[in-house]
């Protein structure tokens, strides 16, 4: 068993406090992503994980042991960095090899695990090269079989592909969502790269200056955003957002823009919604799209005519850049054909998608 627990885990350098107590409960064999800005204490949490930094308070339980004063090698971990640090000068082989060498395992089981890494990473055709002989996936794949080759309980990845360009990125992504389905152990894995953690995570850790602000599976943060924060951190292009006051049209509450315009409040939450409240409207740009894309059918919709500033076409589809109450608002237009800038669209707002902050705490008034 594997299970990485966090107990109001918290660090300081000096006076600084930088992470302010973490709760949090990781199972074994499970794929956990941790993603937030630059600087919100992703690899420092990662590291106390690991053992490389020390813990100023709280507790951490790899298993089910307390390891906050556990150094790093007894703690059967094994971390991949951004930087590969591989060493230039050995082989691909002896790179995959070195950890188990210093750890005392006969050569006979080194070569075997070291076999079966490569095996599993595509690596034997370059066991005889140096790191300096291989592409940076391929160097990305000699870091992960370091640490495939420890056999550990738990895998750490700081921001292992940020060094990819974006390609190769998507490629590696694929690759260590296959490595977890094979090998199955418990992976904690840093990034500030949203599409990144949707994409790999079983759960999503949204941290946000050394305080955690949601968990929850991919799909949950998308759907139910307990804030602004993470509803324009996760999905891109992101939320858009709105300033509104509640307003009341015999007893029906409305949602009233900076420019005076009402619309139908979204019918989950006419019921949280208090006449001259401030709120923050959230529309995602899928959920705001011209006329003609399809929108999911049945719900309500608010009919608004917006010009278009900009179209940008990706092909399949393009993103509308246009604006609502003096507010710049984001569309994504499905099958597009060419828009001008300047054109004036009829555009439906699946209101039935919305979402409701509160102005002052910022929190999704749903939850
Ligand atoms: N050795 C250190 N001394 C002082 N402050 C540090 C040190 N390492 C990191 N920090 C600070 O801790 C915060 C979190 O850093 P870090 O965990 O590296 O963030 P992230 O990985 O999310 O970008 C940052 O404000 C950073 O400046
Ligand atoms: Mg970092």
């Amino acid at each position: 068993m594997a299970q990485v627990i966090l107990k109001n885990l918290r660090k300081s350098y000096e006076n600084t406090k930088v992470i302010h107590g973490l709760d949090l409960e990781i199972k074994d064999k499970e794929f956990v992503v941790f993603v937030g800005p630059s600087g919100c204490g992703k690899s420092t949490t990662l590291r106390m994980i690991a053992g490389l930094e020390t813990i100023s308070g709280g507790e951490l339980f790899i298993g089910d042991k307390l390891v906050n004063d556990m150094p790093p090698r007894q703690r059967n971990i094994s971390m991949v960095f951004q930087d590969y640090a591989l060493y230039p000068h050995m082989t691909v082989a002896k790179n995959l090899g070195f950890s188990l060498k210093i750890a005392g395992i006969p050569q006979a089981e080194i070569e075997q695990r070291v076999a079966d890494a490569a095996g599993i990473l595509g690596l034997e055709p370059y066991l005889k090269r140096k790191p300096g002989q291989l592409s940076g996936g391929q160097r990305q794949r000699v870091a992960m079989g370091r640490a495939i080759v420890r056999h550990p309980d738990v895998y750490l990845f700081d921001e292992p592909l940020s060094n990819l360009d974006a390609k190769l990125r998507t490629q590696m992504r694929i690759e260590i969502k296959k490595l977890h389905q094979r090998v199955g152990n418990t992976i904690v894995y840093v990034t500030h790269d949203q599409v990144e953690a949707m994409t790999l995570a079983d759960r999503i850790v949204i941290m946000r200056d050394g305080i955690i602000e949601q968990v929850g599976s991919p799909r949950e943060v998308f759907e139910k955003p307990n804030n602004t924060f993470v509803a324009t951190f996760i999905g891109s292009p992101p939320m858009n957002l709105l300033d509104a006051r509640v307003t009341s049209k015999n007893g029906d509450p409305r949602l009233m823009l900076a420019d005076g315009r009402e619309v139908h409040a979204p019918a989950p939450i006419r019921n949280k919604l208090e006449a001259g409240k401030a709120v923050k409207l959230g529309i995602r740009p899928e959920d705001i799209s011209p006329e003609g894309n399809a929108l999911p059918t049945g719900g309500q919709t608010e009919r608004l005519e917006l010009p278009v500033m900009l179209s940008e076409d990706l092909g399949s589809e393009a993103t509308l850049f246009t604006e609502l109450a003096g507010t710049p608002i984001q569309s994504i237009m499905y099958n597009p054909r060419t828009v001008h800038a300047g054109e004036t669209l009829n555009f439906n707002m699946a209101l039935d998608k919305c979402h409701v902050f509160d102005g002052d705490t910022l929190k999704n008034l749903a939850a």
